[in-house]
């Protein structure tokens, strides 16, 4: 994700913007930048890959300047490259600006700005922006940022420099964090305290559609309805590494929480539900092939195939396309049979795993189309792919994954509704799936709040020494992301089953130690999965069950319930994972292992 960093004061800015980047390198990044202004001219320095690289260009410079802006880019529209990295300067020279959030409207305001003759340098979204505020400009910055934010749609935490206010920085945010720093002779600015925390404590947060004037000494703070905003410094009291965790004690916990932001960002301008319309942009050069597809293959590993599985019910259910979902390292060596019109997905977080990549090029070798479902921008897997689409959940640190996984099952499900749309679903349908898709956000963050509820239970099997998880449906492959939640991050041997399957053999293992995590909401499969638990009990199992909110059955049934809202059934992965995410996190955390590092575990799987 990227990170924003400016100053303005009597300091050299050079080696603060370079230490302020680097305190955000936590976040991940493939590029980064800085702007500095002096002599009423800017300096500019980008590099692609690590901010040791920009160090390198400055070879130790501190120069004269002391008013600049950084940024750290990770990047969503167009490669990580310098030419894509920030800060973008207007076509004139005279503006820079550091942009983090996506602007949904670019593709328009820049074809509209390119026909003024404005020329582009990158494939961003940002530096439409940067035009667009030179096209406002009458020798007032503030006014031009703010008629320019008047036309875009989309989120963003901003900071822009003129070189002929070189006295001020103009900072603006919706949607994406922006902090002002309060220094004496001098400010700062951030989109993360990590970058700043060093230099003061004293800092002023701005919220949506918010901007701000910094100078040296005032920080004059008002909205788009340019009313004058009066709030109170705020003072930080916490630690460097609890402000890079958010606050948390684990990058997982940031993950998990951060949910209903990131699948809000996942879904952002692709799910249309108002016209019942979905719009991939990374495949829009795919849709004849889609059209035409007869089979689909997904290939991944571990959280990533689960996500695949659940892929596999909604392609089938909406689309009526057959799926094949496979073991990325088992499909490489097996001599696949791949009819025409096969489209083979590799579904990766990191888009570096060495088995899913090599079953992506298996399956192009054998005339497949190969796209991609991936998280990181630019990386191998998204490179090499013939079309694909972003997950847009921001860089995933915790070794578990956890909001990849729930933003992948929301991109399968856009997919799944885009080969739909295109073989005369109803669009009513399409509309109403989208509508619940919508809703999902805040439904997650009604599950999150349950948190100290899950703790509690965590609290009680934290010593267990076996775990089951059954479920059936669109539910089962959840069964399947919980057993490995809680076995890869607390050590706790765990099995996931579809709940029918446990009678061929998992039931020998049921006595009252084994703990059995039953996923029960309300679909075609309820009435079965209740005859499943009642199995378990009459077994003496010990039964935890996650269900509907408004389920009395169940509870009866069971030894400990997990109360989650409702949606539509196909869309209910993506609440189930939560609840699982959060037990394992807990379980893992009281019995003090390393949850973001677990042992013997890679984040990104690169070797065979
Ligand atoms: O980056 P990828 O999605 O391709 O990674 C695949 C697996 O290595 C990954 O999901 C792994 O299973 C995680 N540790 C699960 O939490």
């Amino acid at each position: 994700m990227c990170g924003i960093i400016g100053y303005i004061g009597k300091r050299k800015v050079i080696p603060l913007l370079l230490q302020g980047l680097k305190r955000m390198e936590y976040r991940g990044y493939d590029s980064s930048g800085i702007a500095l202004i002096h002599d009423q001219k800017f300096q500019l320095y980008k590099q692609k890959g690590r901010i040791e690289e920009l160090e390198k260009v400055l070879n130790g410079t501190a120069g004269d300047a002391s008013v600049g802006i950084g940024h750290t880019r990770w990047a969503t529209h167009g490669e990580p490259s310098v030419l894509n990295a920030h800060p973008h300067t207007s076509s004139n020279g005279k503006i820079a600006l550091i942009h983090n959030g996506i602007i949904e409207n670019y593709s328009e305001l820049r074809k509209a700005l390119a026909k003024k003759g404005y020329k582009f340098q990158s494939q961003t979204d940002t530096e439409t922006l940067v035009h667009l505020i030179q096209e406002f400009y009458e020798g007032d910055l503030v006014n031009a940022v703010l008629r320019a934010l008047r036309r875009l749609e989309g989120t963003y935490g901003i900071a822009v420099l003129h070189v002929d206010e070189p006295d001020r920085i103009v900072v603006a945010r919706k949607g994406s964090p922006l902090v002002v720093g309060i220094g004496e002779g001098e400010n700062f600015i951030a989109s993360d305290l990590a970058a700043i925390v060093e230099y003061t404590r004293d800092v002023i947060f701005l919220e949506d559609g918010e901007l701000g004037t910094v100078t040296t000494d005032n920080f004059h703070h008002f909205n788009l309805e340019e009313s004058v905003i009066k709030r109170k410094v705020t003072h930080i009291d916490f630690n460097l590494d609890q402000i890079e965790k958010g606050g948390y004690k684990h990058f997982m916990l940031k993950e998990i929480m951060e949910q209903p932001q990131t699948l809000e960002n996942t879904m952002r301008g692709r799910a249309l539900d108002d016209i019942g319309e979905v719009r991939l942009g990374g495949l829009i050069r795919r849709l004849d092939e889609l059209k035409d597809a007869e089979r689909i293959m997904l290939l991944a590993c571990g959280t990533s195939y689960h996500s695949g599985l659940v892929g596999e019910y909604m392609i089938e259910e909406w689309a009526r396309i057959p799926v094949e979902v496979e073991y990325a390292s088992e499909f490489r060596y097996r001599n696949p049979i791949i009819p025409p019109n096969t489209v083979a997905i590799a579904i990766s977080q990191s888009g570096e795993t060495a088995d899913t990549l090599a079953a992506l090029r298996e399956a192009q070798a054998r005339n497949a189309l190969g796209l991609s479902i991936v998280n990181t921008v630019g990386s191998t897997i998204a490179r090499e792919s013939e079309g694909g689409i972003y997950l847009h959940a921001g860089h995933e640190i915790g070794v578990a994954s956890t909001k990849a996984f729930t933003s992948q099952v929301t991109v399968l499900a856009l997919f799944a509704l885009l080969l739909a749309q295109q073989r005369d679903f109803p669009t009513d349908k399409i509309k109403e799936i989208l509508g619940e898709l919508r809703r999902i956000p805040s439904l997650v963050e009604r599950i999150l709040k349950k948190d100290r509820e899950i703790f509690e239970i965590a609290k009680i099997f934290s010593r267990a020494s076996n775990f089951l998880y059954l479920a059936r449906g669109p539910n089962f492959p959840v069964a399947l992301e919980g057993a490995l939640k809680l076995k890869e991050i607390s050590y706790i041997h765990a099995e996931g089953y579809p709940a029918a399957e446990m009678k061929h053999g998992p039931i020998a293992l049921i006595d009252r130690m084994m703990p059995v995590v039953f996923i029960a909401t309300r679909d075609k499969t309820y009435k079965k999965v209740i005859a499943n638990i009642e199995e378990v009990r009459s077994r003496g199992g010990t039964i935890i069950a996650v269900v509907n909110e408004d389920d009395e059955e169940i509870m009866e049934l069971s030894d400990y319930v997990i109360r989650i809202p409702s949606c539509h059934p196909m869309l209910m992965p993506i609440l189930t994972a939560i609840p699982l995410q959060l037990l394992a996190y807990h379980i893992a955390n009281l019995l003090g292992r390393d949850v973001d590092k677990p042992r013997n575990l890679a984040k990104s799987v690169t070797v065979e």
